[in-house]
């Protein structure tokens, strides 16, 4: 069978990604995602466009009785996340599923099925049956069980990769990074020296934390004063991730100096290389993670990535393996730029105060309620607005803050969390009494997509 996935490109434009007819006369199934139903929408004789509206979060569908919608026919939710659609089927195809914005939200013909959703992400829950009926039923595919050692087969790769040469590993305190370096422990045991870049760019608290996380082996370098100079004026989301992941790898490479080490461990994860659009040419960059996009062309040190094809909940499972603490794997992600793209321009050392004294209090009250267990985030983001307020008697002319909250399993989508609304409350009323400059909070309603997660 073939899948043909979404993308962001618009098959009535010229360059866009096309495909031959004969596919589709080959004979064997073919599931159309999005960009791909549209794709066969239109090669099919089928007409493609825009309706008035289009169409980004999770929405009802109903689906109507198919192979392919085995086992979940009516209405499910799904994620739609587009501008095109198929106004009208090509010849030959039946309509399998609508929405309120989408009339051929799914169709097929034969063995060719397509749907405007997407399964493959969490926030359509029956996606994985959509898969599952898909590679099972309608391609045949066989199940086999095996008994790969997946971890046995990693750890060798990277002992062949290193051999008797030095690494040393970028740790953040963070569960990609601590799994990258567990990994990478079991293969060259003592060759590998773990380093802490100290931005300046972190939680209250975080420094010490990890320092006592990761103990005496652990290299601490201080570099917030360069950090915040070369983040002087700067005010592109872009510009900063690439400034912050130059830097990270200029200090790197000097700790490796100092060490004779050949190679450089990052905790790298696939949504990191999808969103800097490293995985393909046709990709558009959604954010350049500092990890990835932030490289210099020409690298001294040689790059070991272990977990560059692994989703967050795959790496949190292998770190459960690797006996990490709960902690640790519990810990909320936290962005490699840190609290630099969660102040929307400049970076300022007052902003950064600002925000650490927020953040701290939205962190303590909401240890005091219980969380879905699909929690992912909870932070706080500058945001320089000026907005009228009234303090004491006087009038204030002072920024915001904004909160976020979000669940997921991975990172490619995301649903804002019902936080209670005492929860709100006591924290909104805290951060405008507690924070200096700061007479009024928000709180973020968005999805992902078409919002992401950090707000730059
Ligand atoms: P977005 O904002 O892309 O975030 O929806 C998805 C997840 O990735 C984290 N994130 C980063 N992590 N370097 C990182 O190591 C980065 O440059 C970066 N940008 C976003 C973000 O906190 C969220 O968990």
């Amino acid at each position: 069978g073939i899948i043909l996935s979404g993308g962001p490109s618009f098959v009535n434009l010229p360059n866009s990604p096309m495909i031959s007819q004969a596919i589709f006369n080959l004979g064997v199934p073919v599931l159309g995602i999005c960009y791909g139903m549209q794709l066969m929408g239109k090669v099919l004789g089928g007409k493609v466009g825009q309706r008035k509206t289009k169409e980004f979060g999770i929405v009802t569908a109903g689906l109507k009785a198919s192979p392919l919608f085995e086992k979940i026919t009516g209405k499910q939710s799904v994620l739609m996340s587009h501008g095109d659609q198929v106004l009208k089927l090509p010849p030959g195809f039946i309509n399998l599923a609508s929405s309120i914005g989408v009339t051929n939200a799914a169709m097929s013909k034969n063995k060719l099925y397509a749907v405007q959703f997407h399964p493959e992400v969490v926030h359509t829950p029956s996606g994985k049956q959509i898969l599952k009926n898909f590679l099972l039923d309608i391609c045949k595919v066989k199940r086999l069980r095996g008994n790969f050692n997946y971890l046995k087969s990693r750890i060798q790769l990277i002992k062949e990769t290193i051999g008797r040469e030095k690494a040393i590993c970028g740790l953040s305190g963070g569960i990609d990074s601590a799994t990258a370096a567990a990994l990478v422990t079991k293969a060259i045991d003592k060759n590998l020296r773990c380093v802490y870049i100290d931005t300046g760019l972190m939680r209250q608290g975080e420094t010490k934390q990890i320092k006592r996380t990761f103990g005496r082996s652990l290299v601490v370098v201080k570099a917030a004063d360069k950090f915040t100079g070369k983040l002087k004026g700067v005010e592109d989301p872009e510009k900063k991730r690439k400034i912050i992941g130059k830097l990270f790898i200029q200090l790197f490479e000097a700790e490796a100096k100092k060490w004779q080490a050949k190679f450089l461990v990052q905790g790298t994860i696939y949504p990191d290389v999808i969103e800097s659009a490293k995985h393909s040419d046709s990709a558009q960059t959604i954010k350049t993670h500092h990890n990835v996009g932030g490289l210099p062309k020409k690298m001294k040190l040689k790059l070991i990535e272990p977990l560059k094809d692994m989703y967050k909940d795959e790496v949190r499972q292998l770190a459960q393996k690797l006996g990490l603490s709960k902690a640790l794997i519990n810990r909320q992600p936290f962005p490699g730029p840190g609290l630099a793209v969660r102040i929307r321009g400049e970076v300022t050392r007052i902003r950064l105060e600002r925000l650490r004294q927020a953040d701290e209090i939205l962190q303590q009250e909401v240890k005091t309620i219980k969380l879905p267990p699909d929690h992912w985030q909870t932070f706080c983001v500058y945001l320089p607005v000026k907005t009228t307020g009234v303090k004491g008697d006087g009038r204030s002319f002072e920024d915001m803050i904004a909160i976020r909250s979000v669940t997921a399993v991975d990172t490619m989508t995301a649903d804002w969390t019902r936080l209670p609304q005492s929860l709100l409350a006591k924290v909104s009323a805290r951060i405008v009494s507690e924070v200096p400059g700061i007479n009024r909070v928000v709180f973020d309603i968005t999805t992902k997509p078409p919002a992401t997660m950090e707000w730059e």
